[in-house]
């Protein structure tokens, strides 16, 4: 039986894209469904392209009730990836997936995470402290933003001319060649 990955995401989802493209072909494992906060979000359409079903919520269905993990257990899924989502995980859907819930964050946690630390806030931030490298980080979610045992870091140097939009590109690159093979392998274990 190949193993099932619901994909949760607010924005433009190209690492959701990257993760769909991994798995279309696997004999392991599939994404089986993406979910949103956001009906605008271009990681729907990625979804429709790739013609996995999604499922968009709002705020009192996510933290309210229980539709969510009925959903993802009516579906069989066995592993949850967090990309790019930028809500917490409400418990219900913590104590339904232990150990399933994973998130990548652009940055080399435990420094730059936590509320109010995503896309471009986080890469300023870098810049502001000077500092001479930067990552990014594939975790287990927890209650609280960003934190969770760390499953797999990869780390660039930062060049003094760096700007906001290199080192961003750069963090990209790596999530993009990362992010599906940990998953894969993450799999293999579960
Ligand atoms: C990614 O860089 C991811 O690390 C970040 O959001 C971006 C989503 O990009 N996540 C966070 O900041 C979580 N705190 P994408 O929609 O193109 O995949």
């Amino acid at each position: 039986m190949k193993k099932r990955i619901a994909i949760f995401a607010s924005g433009s989802g190209s690492n959701a894209q990257k993760i769909m493209e991994h798995f279309k072909y696997s004999d392991e494992a599939e994404v089986a469904l993406v979910l949103s906060n956001n009906p605008d979000a271009y990681v729907i359409q990625r979804a429709d392209n790739f013609e996995i079903p999604s499922h968009i919520f709002d705020r009192n269905e996510f933290y309210n009730t229980d539709n969510v993990v009925n959903i993802l257990k009516n579906l069989n899924i066995d592993l949850i990836v967090l990309a790019g989502f930028l809500w917490l995980v409400p418990y219900n859907l913590l104590k339904a997936y232990p150990n399933q819930i994973i998130n990548i964050h652009p940055a080399l946690l435990p420094k730059y995470g936590g509320k109010g630390m995503y896309g471009d806030h986080v890469h300023k931030a870098v810049l502001a402290n000077k500092e001479e490298e930067h990552g990014i980080t594939i975790h287990f979610a927890n209650e609280h933003f960003d934190e969770g045992e760390i499953i797999y870091q990869a780390r660039f140097k930062i060049d003094p001319s760096d700007t906001l939009d290199i080192i961003k590109f750069k963090g990209q690159q790596l999530e993009h060649q990362h992010f599906p093979k940990v998953i894969e392998n993450l799999l293999k274990k579960m």
